[in-house]
């Protein structure tokens, strides 16, 4: 396995693989891997010849006030796992070599990043874009694989790709969770014993929401109001950022629940900041 902080050699690599006539898979990351990240990995080696993750605490997504001085960072514990998992290349540039001293440019998804992680993370989204605009610019994939557990990053992603013609098939893969329930992230390292027990009720309030759903279609705000109460009873030190019922394509709020629904939140507990989802929907099987 190759580890690489320059960008001409992850391009010659990547370039390399493909005039052998293999199918390149890209999979982004900020480090701190977890099952959830090795899910991505598994799918990109099932699916494509060569797998180049990489790793890069993108600066341009934090906003001034979150945890980019303090986010998770476990280089030879991701270096070990990628290597047992088949990567082929690590590509792990610094800030300077991915932004230079002055990038000007900025990719922005309009509409779809002013909901729900957009409307408190106004920069956060255009952060995203930008880099993963230069990542499929420097590693010139046939697949990028995402995560659904960032649902609304996973639907901006494929909208930019679409926008702005990226040759990159968009792969989203189903969120791994504790077996609690808990979505696995690299900021579930911030709570406390006590916030980790009150962080399962996350996912059993969407569990919640789903069982109501599709068993009687309430209107959206009736599930909203059964999710704040479990919430309320069950992890009393979160505080919600929003919990959204959604078209999963458009992210616009609905209030009919008999379509394809996606229902989402965000909740802060103690220094963590946690996300989830789930798609309701009747016609497919679940993620
Ligand atoms: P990061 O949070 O490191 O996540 C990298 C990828 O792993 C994302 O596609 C995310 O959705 C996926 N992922 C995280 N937790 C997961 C889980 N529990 N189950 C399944 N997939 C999971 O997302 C980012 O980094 C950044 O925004 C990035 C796209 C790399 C751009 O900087």
């Amino acid at each position: 396995m190759k580890i690489v902080g320059n960008i001409e050699k992850a391009r010659q690599f990547t370039r390399r693989r493909i005039a052998e006539g293999k199918t390149v898979a890209l999979v982004p990351t900020m480090g701190a891997l977890h099952e959830g990240h090795f899910s991505l990995i598994k799918a990109a080696r099932n699916q494509c010849d060569a797998v180049i993750v990489s790793i890069f605490v993108n600066p341009t997504q934090f906003g001034p006030s979150e945890d980019l001085a303090s986010y998770p960072s476990t280089p030879d514990a991701d270096h070990l796992a990628c290597e047992r998992l088949g990567v082929d290349m690590i590509f792990a540039p610094d800030v300077g070599t991915m932004y230079g001293q002055d990038c000007l440019t900025e990719v922005r998804v309009k509409e779809l990043s002013a909901t729900m992680c957009g409307r408190d993370r106004p920069v956060h989204f255009a952060g995203v874009c930008t880099v993963v605009a230069k990542l499929f610019n420097i590693i010139p994939a046939h697949k990028a694989f995402f995560g659904a557990k960032d649902y609304q990053q996973a639907v901006i992603i494929r909208r930019m790709g679409a926008d702005l013609n990226f040759p990159i098939e968009i792969v989203v893969c189903p969120t791994v969770r504790e077996a609690d329930g808990l979505a696995l992230s690299s900021r579930n390292a911030y709570l406390s014993p006590q916030q980790r027990k009150q962080a399962s009720a996350l996912y059993a309030s969407l569990k919640m929401a789903d069982e109501m759903i599709r068993r009687e279609h309430p209107p959206a705000g009736q599930v909203i109001s059964a999710m704040q109460e479990h919430l309320a009873a069950n992890a009393p030190d979160g505080r919600i950022d929003y919990m959204q019922i959604l078209d999963p394509h458009t992210l616009r709020d609905v209030e009919n629940t008999e379509q394809p629904v996606l229902v989402a939140l965000a909740v802060k507990l103690g220094k963590a900041r946690l996300i989830d989802n789930i798609l309701v929907d009747e016609s497919e099987n679940r993620p």
